[in-house]
């Protein structure tokens, strides 16, 4: 593996495989009575926060302290950076506290690029989440949920098709699905209207349609996102009630699905917007599983780079 976890293609097949493999072994760590592994212990993890995050930020915290790792949180606001202090700065003050790893969130796409390549430190840096670019972490939370149900939680996801719906241009959780899953050798068909399709959508990792409905009874997984209201400067859809119309997924539309199709959603959820709370709670989605699995993952990401041995895998602390 690389040395950061920036972008989804960072990883090979073999990586993302890997992970996978790695997080399904970790995974068995939370119905243990002791939820702990001795692995990382004596190692610090940063999780520099510039942008709100429930999941992602909870989940890497559990996932460092699960592995014996010392946390620090780090939230821009209530900051030094509300004075104006730089990333370089800010990451420099962590970096002298000892920090290993740095999990870093912005709202600018290419900080992480930035942290990674700049030698202003000598940690890993892990991507979770910048701007409109990436969420790499993400994604393979994602595809990890998918094939533990589709693939029984071996191999590679190939043959599997994902519709891959709603504010794709706003999304970095679309992109580095569009990657990682044809990485995996699945396939992503982005579904949106053409306001809501990046330009260059033809040169991403897949298919895309504007037409939800014919799109629905052919794939296996389908992947409702948040429209991202905060990051609209502009009207991308007339109304809401038509966005929901044509883009949501509700009760009619989730029967049009094949039997074993999944829902997924990476959360935050507009309910009633994008998805429907009878198919956010409805026996197909496995929204909150996603969740769970994320710890591991995360887990495993964190393992992986920061060199865990395979012989501490197996013990308690
Ligand atoms: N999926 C996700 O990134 O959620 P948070 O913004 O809550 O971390």
């Amino acid at each position: 593996m690389k040395k950061h976890l920036v972008s989804a293609s960072d990883l090979t097949k073999e990586d993302a495989v890997l992970v996978l493999d790695t997080a399904k072994e970790l995974a068995t760590i939370s119905d243990r009575p002791v939820k702990k592994l001795p692995t990382l212990r004596g190692r610090t993890v940063v999780n520099l926060f510039f942008e709100d995050s429930t999941r992602t930020r909870i989940s890497f915290e559990a996932a460092s302290k699960r592995l014996s790792a010392d946390v620090i949180n780090f939230s821009a606001k209530g900051s030094s950076v509300s004075k104006g202090e730089s990333l370089k700065d800010t990451a420099q003050t962590l970096q002298s506290m000892g920090a290993d790893a740095v999990v870093i969130r912005h709202g600018s796409s290419g900080a992480p690029h930035l942290l990674a390549t700049r030698n202003w430190i000598d940690a890993v840096v892990i991507n979770a989440g910048d701007g409109t670019h990436e969420h790499p972490t993400q994604a393979l939370l994602d595809a990890y949920t998918i094939r533990k149900h589709l693939r029984k939680n071996e191999g590679d996801l190939s043959g599997i098709k994902v519709a891959i719906v709603g504010d794709i241009l706003h999304s970095r959780v679309a992109r580095s699905n569009a990657i990682l899953l044809k990485t995996l050798g699945a396939t992503p068909i982005m579904v949106a209207p053409p306001t809501l399709l990046p330009v260059g959508i033809e040169n991403w990792n897949g298919e895309y349609s504007y037409n939800l409905d014919e799109i629905l009874p052919t794939v296996d997984a389908v992947m409702m996102l948040r429209v991202q209201q905060e990051r609209m400067n502009d009207a991308y859809f007339p109304t809401a009630r038509e966005y929901s119309r044509n883009f949501g997924l509700n009760a009619q539309r989730l029967k049009r699905m094949q039997e074993h199709a999944l829902v997924l959603h990476p959360g935050p959820m507009n309910r009633g917007m994008e998805i429907t709370a009878e198919v956010a709670d409805s026996k197909n989605s496995v929204v909150i599983e996603q969740v769970a699995n994320g710890v591991s993952v995360r887990m495993a990401v964190l393992y992986l780079l920061l060199g865990g041995s395979n012989s501490e895998m197996g013990e308690n602390s």
